[in-house]
């Protein structure tokens, strides 16, 4: 294993809840209602993307023209900047500290794979910039999650091979890019949802620089064999 491709929200810090206040608020000024089962469906994917379906959830998916979109996205993201103006380094989740200057002792390559626009201003906020080697500018992919650019991106950047890369994910689409770009896949959450990641723990603090390194050796091998 050479490389660590890194999801930001839901995987280094939970941002998802302020991304969910942010849309709610938006979706209602339009009549839509959103609840947390449907946000669901929005974890992991572009800013303009979950425009697109919340307007299709109010059936106005066809409504408004490409810079009225443009527009909401922009007020929606307003609010969410000032909701994350409170994030510091204690909203790191669980073991992420930990594990990402672990891997950083020894000599591993990371990278940040995330859709989120304001990843390097949260990353700054959680004090912990220096750890990655590269991050991928979400505005420069053509398609986003659950599509593989952004993976293979992230290698290309850091100069490896996908094989000797593994993803960490907390959502569905993302567990699909990984796979998608070829490397071993991780997924921190539920093992239903995630299912075709090669492994799911529960939380952030089951994942070790150990564990990634196990998951990625038995996967290659395995791959060898079939
Ligand atoms: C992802 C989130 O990390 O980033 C999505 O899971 C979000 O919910 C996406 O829509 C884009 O974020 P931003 O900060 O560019 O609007
Ligand atoms: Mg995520």
């Amino acid at each position: 294993m050479k490389a660590v491709l890194f999801d930001l929200d839901g995987v280094i810090t939970d941002t998802a809840i302020y991304h969910y206040q942010a849309w709610k608020e938006m979706a209602s000024k339009l009549g839509i209602e959103i609840d947390e089962v449907f946000n669901e469906q929005l974890k992991g994917v572009s800013r303009m993307d979950s425009l697109q379906l919340i307007l299709e959830k109010g059936g106005l998916g066809n409504r408004y023209s490409e810079s009225e979109k443009v527009k909401m996205a922009d007020d929606k993201n307003i609010v969410y900047k000032q909701m994350i103006e409170k994030v510091s380094p204690k909203d790191l989740l669980p073991g992420i500290k930990e594990l990402l200057k672990d891997l950083k002792d020894k000599g591993v390559l990371l990278g940040l794979a995330s859709a989120s626009q304001n990843g390097p201003v949260i990353l700054d906020r959680l004090e912990v910039t220096q750890y990655f080697n590269t991050i991928v500018n979400p505005a420069e992919l053509r398609a986003g999650k659950p599509d593989p650019e952004i993976f293979v991106k992230g290698a290309q950047q850091l100069g490896v091979n996908p094989k000797d890369c593994v993803g960490v994910e907390d959502a569905a689409a993302g567990v699909q890019a990984i796979n998608g770009a070829g490397m071993v896949s991780v997924a921190i959450g539920n093992q239903t949802t995630l299912a075709a990641a090669n492994i799911v723990v529960p939380a952030t603090e089951d994942v070790s620089a150990d564990l990634l390194e196990k998951v990625w050796s038995v996967s290659v091998n395995c791959n060898e064999v079939f």
